[in-house]
């Protein structure tokens, strides 16, 4: 790792922290304490990990598009934690815009197809876009999108993602800019459902197994 890079290598994150560890941080839970705690097997990143590794991407982003223009596409819905606290900590001008995206077909999302639920508002030819992403799982979603973007004529394309399953991948995607690299869990929260629930919750947690077996 040189140059820019240097300081955006992914964190490698398996550890088990349980709850007791994060009283002080599941008090301020936006949902009921006790439902999580039965529902939520472990925590596997913690809100203050998540943010302080936002930050220091924030910095190399900063430094890697100086003097360009950004275009922050999010990826609906996961992505909408990671855009609101990422811009926020960008200090410079950006633009945002979004994309949902479904896979085609039996709701695996082995297919690779991808389906345009909600385009982009505006043409990107030229720009420097940024996509931002709330997990990498199998990696087809954000091939895809990476190759319809660049078919639009951007001037350059990355991906940004807080969390990234290298275990899962199916095809290899270059992401330049990974929060965590984690294992093959279910996890939810900071963006991350199950069944639109828990997407709410301020850290990455791994579902309790009795939740979908
Ligand atoms: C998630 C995530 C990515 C995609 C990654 O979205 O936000 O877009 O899956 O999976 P892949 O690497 O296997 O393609 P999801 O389809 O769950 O929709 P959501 O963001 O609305 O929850």
């Amino acid at each position: 790792m040189e140059g820019s890079r240097a300081g955006i290598a992914p964190r490698r994150c398996d550890r088990n922290e349980d709850f007791g560890q994060t009283f002080a941080l599941l008090e301020r839970l936006p949902v009921d304490l006790e439902s999580v705690r039965s529902e939520v097997e472990r925590v596997i990143v913690s809100e203050a990990d998540l943010q302080k590794r936002l930050q220091e991407i924030a910095r190399t982003i900063e430094s890697d598009y100086r003097d360009k223009d950004l275009l922050l596409i999010g990826v609906l819905k996961g992505a909408v934690m990671a855009m609101a606290d990422l811009a926020r900590y960008l200090n410079r001008h950006v633009e945002m815009d979004w994309m949902a995206v479904s896979s085609y077909g039996s709701g695996t999302k082995s297919s690779g197809v991808v389906r345009i639920l909600k385009d982009l508002d505006k043409d990107i030819t030229g720009r420097n876009v940024l996509i931002v992403e709330d997990i990498v799982d199998t990696g087809l979603t954000l091939d895809w999108m990476r190759t319809n973007l660049e078919s639009r004529g951007a001037q350059s394309v990355e991906i940004f993602t807080v969390l990234r399953k290298p275990e899962s991948a199916m095809v290899k995607v270059d992401v330049k800019y990974v929060g965590f690299d984690i294992p093959k869990d279910f996890v939810i929260g900071y963006g991350l459902d199950f069944n639109e629930k828990y997407r709410n919750l301020p850290f990455i947690g791994v579902l309790a197994k009795h939740m979908y077996e």
